[in-house]
């Protein structure tokens, strides 16, 4: 692998076997610049957030999936929308990641969303509702383009693949930016207090 590539941790908020969200995912790894390499996490399996199971040490998934956040440089989450938010299963994937407070894996992260949905509106409120989770863990949310995915069911071909050519383009671009986006930020740390 290049030593300049930028690696990326790729959450679907979907469980489901035939998640568009997860289909979006795999076509942004096709889609992905050469110095940019998603891998996809699997949020099978992570338990309910329970301070009482954290306080004995995190579970196995838990302790994977943190791990594997810290040691990405970027996050991109593809996030279905659910009753105009986020799924349970991404918000409970989140507060794990949020803890300890004193260092959480999502915290200065650079991390950009996307998302997909059978409905009309692309998943724009689950987007909102996602980044303000992000922002109370002060990742590094790359901005723009939003990328939302209407009439998922058309979106996509048979084999899975995104075949929605603005999408497509969309996708391209976010890619694009997060790469740039994460060279310039990865290394940001606030200044001491004065
Ligand atoms: C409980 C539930 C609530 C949903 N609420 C919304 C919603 O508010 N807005 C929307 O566009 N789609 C909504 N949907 C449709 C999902 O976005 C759609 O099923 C999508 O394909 C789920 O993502 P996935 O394909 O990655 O599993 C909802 C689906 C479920 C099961």
């Amino acid at each position: 692998m290049r030593p300049d590539v930028i690696r990326v941790a790729g959450i679907a908020g979907s469980l489901r076997s035939g998640s568009f969200n997860r289909k979006l995912l795999r076509s942004a790894i096709e889609l992905a610049p050469d110095d940019l390499k998603i891998e996809l996490l699997d949020l099978r399996g992570v338990p309910f957030y329970d301070a009482d199971v954290e306080k004995r040490g995190d579970p196995d998934t838990v302790a994977a999936l943190k791990r594997r956040i810290r040691e990405a440089d970027a996050l991109l989450i593809a996030t279905p929308e659910y009753q105009h938010s986020l799924p349970g299963v991404l918000k409970n994937a989140l507060d794990w990641a949020s803890r300890p407070p004193s260092d959480p894996p999502l915290q200065r992260k650079p991390t950009a969303v996307m998302g997909a949905t059978v409905g009309r509106f692309g998943t724009a409120r689950a987007q909102a509702e996602l980044r303000k989770v992000l922002a109370y863990n002060d990742a590094l949310v790359l901005q723009r383009p939003e990328v939302m995915v209407p009439n998922a069911a058309s979106a996509f071909d048979d084999d899975g693949a995104l075949i929605d050519e603005d999408a497509r383009s969309f996708v391209r671009q976010l890619l694009r930016n997060l790469a740039a986006w994460t060279r310039q930020v990865r290394d940001w740390r606030p200044p001491p207090a004065s």
